[in-house]
Parts: C-alpha cells; sequence; structure tokens
C-alpha cells in the first residue's frame, strides 16, 4: 500500500499532492553528492519519488556539509528559512552537519524531524521506518562502524559518468579538520565489489568513472586478493567501455610510484591528478599535522612530471592557519609558481569546534583575505598562461551539458579541463551531445576554462535502462 503523505497548507508552500515525494538538496564535496544518489535508491526503493523543488515535496532532506563555518551557516539558514513554510512536511538533516551537530540541530531548528550522520546511513531504513509513524527527534549518529555504505539500489543523476565510493572516512589527523569526526574512521571496500560495480556501471553505458574516498589512495583492499589502489585503477581501466577513470582526493603521504606507473600504462585512466598540498610552508605543514614536507611534496609532483603523458595537477590550499607568517605565505605563492597547477581551490583557514588549530592563535579575518586574494590573483595568471597556449591543439571532451544562452555545449578534458565548445559547421545540427566525446579545436581560453569549435562527434551513446538525461 502506498501510504499518503498529507502536508497543510501553509503560506506560499502548497500541501504535498504526491504519495511519498522527496526533495533532496546537497552542500559540500562529491562524496555527499554520491551520497544523495544513495540516498535516493534507498527512497526510492521505499515507494518515495523525487520531485525537483520543495514546494511539492511530502518530505524535505538537506545533505549537509561542515568543513568550514560558511557551509555549516548556509545549512542552518536553510532550515531557518523553512520554519514557517514546511509545515506538514517531513524535514531530515543528513550528512556532516548532522554528524558534526547531532542533537543540537533540534534545539536550532525544532521543525527538523531526524539527523542522520554519513557514517550511519546504514540505519537510514530503520530511521525512516519511525519517521513514517510519526516519531520525531529521531538520530542516527553512530560513528564507531566498520561498514561502508553499501546499497542495493544507487540513483545516479548523470546516465555516463558516475562516482564509486572506494573508501569511507579518514584516519588522517589534520589539526584543521572535521571529516575524521563526521565521516568516521577509513575503512575500504572489498574489491570484488568495486568491481562488480564497476562492471555494472559499463554494461549500463557508463564510460566514466570516478573513484572517491577523502583520502582515495590509501585504499587497502580488505579482501584476499589484497589489491593496491594501483592495481585497483588500473584493472577498472581495462574494463570493457570504460573509457576514463578519475580518483579523489589524493592525500600527498601515500601516493606512490605505483599510481604513477599505473596511469602512464594505461591510457583509460586521465591524466589529472588532485594533489592537496594545503601550505607551502614546512613548519605550517608541521603544524597542520599534514605528514609530508615541501620537499616530499615535490618529490611526489617530479615524480609524476617525469611520467611518459603530460599528467595535470590540482591542488587545495588553505591561507591564514594558525601562526602562518608572512614568510610562511610567499612560501605557499613560491610553490604555486614551481608546480605550475592547472587549477587550484583555495580558502581562508575557518576554525572548527573540536578540531586542536581552533584552540591556537588565530589570524586577523582581513589578513586572511589578504592573502586568499593575491594567492588566487597569482594562481590566475598562471592558468591564463597555461590555458593560452593549448589554443590551436585538439581535445577530446565528454560533453557534460548544453549552455544555451551562449550556444555551446560544456565538456572536459581528460585532464580535467573545462572546455565549451560550439558547432559552427552544423556537423551534428540536432544532435544531444551529452555523454558523448567530442574531438574539439580550441580558439581561445581564459582562466578557468577553453573554448573551441567542434571537429568531430561520436555517434549517440546507448544508455540502458536510464532517466532521460535531464
Ligand atoms: N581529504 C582531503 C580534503 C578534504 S576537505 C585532503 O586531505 O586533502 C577539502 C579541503 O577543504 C581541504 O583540502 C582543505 O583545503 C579545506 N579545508 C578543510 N578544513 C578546512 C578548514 N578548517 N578551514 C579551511 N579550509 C579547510
Ligand atoms: Fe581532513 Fe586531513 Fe583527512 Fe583530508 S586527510 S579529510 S584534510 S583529516
Ligand atoms: Fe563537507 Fe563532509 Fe565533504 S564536511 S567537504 S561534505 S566530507
Amino acid at each position: 500500500m502506498v501510504s499518503r503523505v498529507v502536508a497543510e497548507e501553509a503560506p506560499g508552500w502548497p500541501a504535498a499532492d504526491v504519495p511519498k515525494t522527496f526533495y533532496i538538496e546537497t552542500f559540500g564535496c562529491q562524496m555527499n553528492v554520491h551520497d544523495s544518489e544513495k540516498v535516493r535508491g534507498l527512497l526510492e526503493a521505499r515507494g518515495y519519488s523525487q520531485v525537483p523543488s520543495p514546494e511539492k515535496a511530502g518530505m524535505l532532506l538537506y545533505n549537509t556539509c561542515s568543513i568550514r563555518d560558511k557551509a555549516e551557516q548556509k545549512v542552518f539558514s536553510r532550515l531557518a528559512g523553512l520554519k514557517r513554510r514546511s509545515s506538514g512536511k517531513t524535514i531530515g538533516v543528513l550528512g556532516c552537519a548532522a554528524q558534526h551537530n547531532g542533537e543540537a540541530i533540534f534545539k536550532q531548528a525544532p521543525h527538523v524531524d531526524f539527523v542522520c550522520g554519513s557514517a550511519s546511513y546504514n540505519a537510514l531504513p530503520t530511521i525512516l521506518d519511525r519517521v513514517e509513524s510519526g516519531e520525531s527527534g529521531v538520530t542516527g549518529l553512530h560513528l564507531d562502524t566498520n561498514e561502508t555504505f553499501d546499497t542495493p539500489r544507487i540513483e545516479r543523476d548523470r546516465p555516463y559518468s558516475a562516482f564509486i565510493t572506494i573508501i569511507e572516512g579518514c584516519d588522517k589527523n589534520c589539526a584543521y579538520c572535521v571529516v575524521p569526526f563526521t565521516r568516521g574512521p577509513e575503512r575500504s571496500r572489498e574489491s570484488g565489489a568495486v568491481m562488480a560495480e564497476a562492471r555494472d556501471l559499463a554494461g549500463r553505458g557508463y564510460t566514466e568513472v570516478t573513484l572517491l574516498g577523502q583520502t582515495v589512495n590509501s585504499y587497502r583492499d580488505p579482501s584476499p586478493p589484497g589489491w593496491s589502489f594501483a592495481r585497483l585503477l588500473d584493472e577498472i581501466g581495462r574494463l570493457p567501455r570504460i573509457r576514463r577513470v578519475r580518483f579523489t582526493t589524493s592525500h600527498p603521504g601515500d601516493f606512490s610510484a605505483d599510481i604513477v606507473s599505473a596511469i602512464d600504462g594505461n591510457p583509460s585512466l586521465c591524466d589529472w591528478v588532485h594533489l592537496p598540498v594545503q601550505s607551502g610552508s614546512n613548519s605550517v605543514l608541521r603544524a597542520m599535522r599534514r605528514t609530508y614536507s615541501r620537499d616530499q611534496y615535490l618529490r611526489r609532483v617530479a615524480m609524476l612530471k617525469a611520467a611518459g603523458r603530460t599528467i595535470e595537477l590540482s591542488t587545495d590550499i588553505i591561507v591564514g592557519f594558525p601562526g602562518e607568517t608572512e614568510r610562511d605565505f610567499e612560501e605557499t605563492l613560491s610553490l604555486l609558481d614551481e608546480v605550475e597547477y592547472a587549477s587550484v581551490y583555495s580558502f581562508k583557514y575557518s576554525p572548527r569546534k573540536g578540531t586542536s588549530a581552533a584552540e591556537m592563535p588565530q589570524v586577523p579575518e582581513q589578513e586572511k583575505g589578504r592573502r586568499l586574494r593575491e594567492l588566487q590573483e597569482r594562481q590566475r595568471r598562471i592558468q591564463l598562461r597555461r590555458n593560452a597556449a593549448l589554443i590551436g591543439r585538439e581535445e577530446e571532451a565528454l560533453v557534460e551539458r548544453r549552455n544555451r544562452k551562449y550556444g555551446q555545449w560544456v565538456g572536459r578534458t581528460s585532464q580535467n579541463r573545462v572546455l565549451n565548445f560550439t558547432d559552427p559547421s552544423a556537423l551534428a545540427p540536432d544532435r544531444d551531445l551529452r555523454g558523448t566525446y567530442c574531438q574539439v579545436r580550441v580558439t581561445a581560453s581564459g582562466p578557468n576554462s577553453l573554448v573551441g569549435e567542434l571537429v568531430s562527434a561520436e555517434s549517440q551513446p546507448a544508455f540502458h535502462g536510464l532517466h532521460v538525461l535531464n
């Protein structure tokens, strides 16, 4: 029997008029994006269906991020905004801010019915049983789990490119970071389960997979074949129909030479590695407890640059970590010049409750802002120059979407650059290019993307048993 979620009329929003509907909004990293796909699979297996806006949904879910204060504030302001409008709807807070704040969320937002952390999603069916029977204040906050969140059904957002979780949690102890508290201890999935998922995806038309984990390269197969991360990468890259394999995020401390050899020897492994450095200064790296020095990091970079293929690098940087001096900051700037990253995600240090760095003497906010602007400007110039050097080249792009406003297709190169392109000779006038691999001539560039013209497009991919692209 399909039960009906009845919502009272509330100012602005009508009652939910479809049985068992949910809306989910996702904040944070790719791991959260993929967790939402797992939650969607779980809910659809229970007879729920997803709706694209909160107005008509019977259940509102927020899959939250806690990495910086701003990320968390966004969640709380979203919840505050729901107070009046959501009467009669079930509200659930999932993910890292749920784990990090726990039952305190009910105090701040009493209209929330349940909170569930990302290490407790296996408990979601039980939680939903209780919520559906009218209980509120329900929690799923256990962190002491050896389980991985292997669900029988995942409903992915895109039909050609898929995330696969290979390792969950984090055992590193970086002085600034909440992730070990929000996602629990590190645990790898068995290689057989990962391979089965990859094979199934390939059979259903997926050609690109991204292996996910907070320290993805710390992967250790817990089952008898005992595969290394490099072996797992290589095996996935050899599966028929898989054309692109990516992985994120790598920890420099565990980045071994066999990963570079695997990329070098297998063209399906993308020539792009995200390798967060956080700082170019040894004393800051030590205070952050990053487990590597500037030199050790640069040796990993040299290893990647010595590969037969050009492997592009991107990174994460925190400015204004407690105790960071002007000189430390300059060492980070010089590291940018030395590595010449294809892209950099940079952040002002944000003190997080429960982490040791939050207790240290802080760099003034204004100073953090200045350093961030300076760093971003330095990197912008590097990207401008490096992207301009690609003009005239032919690149292969996997098309992700259409930008109607500019009449362009938007794709990504193997090196993870965004490539916007037009079809000047109307090679494929009525064709939906999403999910196809296109050869594109680069004609212009900016700091964050390339512009090009279509040279040739492959024939339409076949997606089996999947929803229409949206
Ligand atoms: N596991 C990955 C990154 C996880 S979080 C790694 O070890 O590299 C993504 C990025 O957010 C981090 O790389 C870091 O640059 C940034 N970050 C994490 N905690 C932060 C904090 N308290 N303040 C500012 N940035 C932070
Ligand atoms: Fe956080 Fe460090 Fe773990 Fe990355 S490695 S998730 S920065 S504790
Ligand atoms: Fe945020 Fe949690 Fe990811 S804190 S960055 S959503 S692991």
